[in-house]
């Protein structure tokens, strides 16, 4: 049954800048099945093509051969509105810098993506006070990025990717900024959501032990799976 998996690529191949002198064959075939509520590590030396796998994951790139079903859905079929908004409901993004708007709070940073679908701004800031709260920076809602430690901004990041459930949750190196122990609380937190909510998240990471908090590991090796 494909609808077990969150995922499914097939025979996935990006070449950046085809056709020229510069070409780049980023990813050269990558087949992986994800399932549902599954928790996966992406490792792999620098440039190997993680950072590309994620961007056609999410929709953001293009790929130039092959197949991504999110969800059961073929995302190369979407037009560009509709991925838009298919991002919207089924990809929630952690990066590595956080990413969050420096001039807003963390309740304001967090609430963003809910204005697109909720019907009223009280209805959508209940629901990000309420995800901030669990995430135990109840007393921090006004404070911003400035304001707060690494670990505090990516709870807020991760607040706002989870808000939306989306159905997969994408991480290039999302504790590569912060402490070990950070790090670590922050992992510990992936696999709480992972375990109450069924969530599925695929995390980019370097490291061995970040890794091992995940159910299995992906290696790439110049844009092939290895293991
Ligand atoms: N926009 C681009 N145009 C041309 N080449 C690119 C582009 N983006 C990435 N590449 C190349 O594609 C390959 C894979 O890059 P990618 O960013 O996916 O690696 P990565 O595994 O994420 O590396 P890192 O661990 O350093 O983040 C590299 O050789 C890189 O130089
Ligand atoms: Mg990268």
């Amino acid at each position: 049954m494909e609808e077990e998996y969150a995922l499914i690529t097939k025979n996935l191949h990006k070449i950046y800048a085809q056709g020229t002198e510069m070409a780049v064959h980023a990813l050269k075939g990558i087949d992986i099945k994800i399932r549902k509520g599954e928790m996966v590590a992406i490792m792999g030396p620098s440039g190997c093509g993680k950072t590309t796998l994620l961007n056609l994951i999410g929709g953001i790139d293009l790929q130039t051969e092959g197949e991504i079903f999110v969800a059961g859905n073929d995302i190369s079929k979407l037009t560009d509105e509709e991925m838009t908004n298919f991002r919207l409901f089924n990809i929630g993004y952690i990066f590595q810098l956080f990413n969050l708007f420096e001039f807003l709070s963390a309740l304001e940073n967090t609430v963003l993506p809910l204005f697109l679908t909720k019907t009223t701004r009280f209805e959508a800031e209940e629901e990000a006070k309420m995800m901030l709260r669990q995430m135990g920076l109840g007393d921090k809602l006004n404070q911003l990025p400035g304001e707060l430690s690494g670990g505090e901004q990516q709870r807020v990041a991760v607040s706002r990717a989870l808000l939306m459930n989306p159905a997969i949750i994408l991480g290039d190196e999302p504790t590569g900024d912060l402490d070990n122990s950070t790090a670590t609380d922050i992992m510990n937190l992936f696999v709480s959501i992972n375990e109450n909510y069924k969530q599925t998240f695929i995390i980019v990471t370097h490291s061995e032990h970040i890794a091992q908090f995940c159910h299995r590991i992906i290696r790439i090796v110049d844009g092939e799976i290895v293991d």
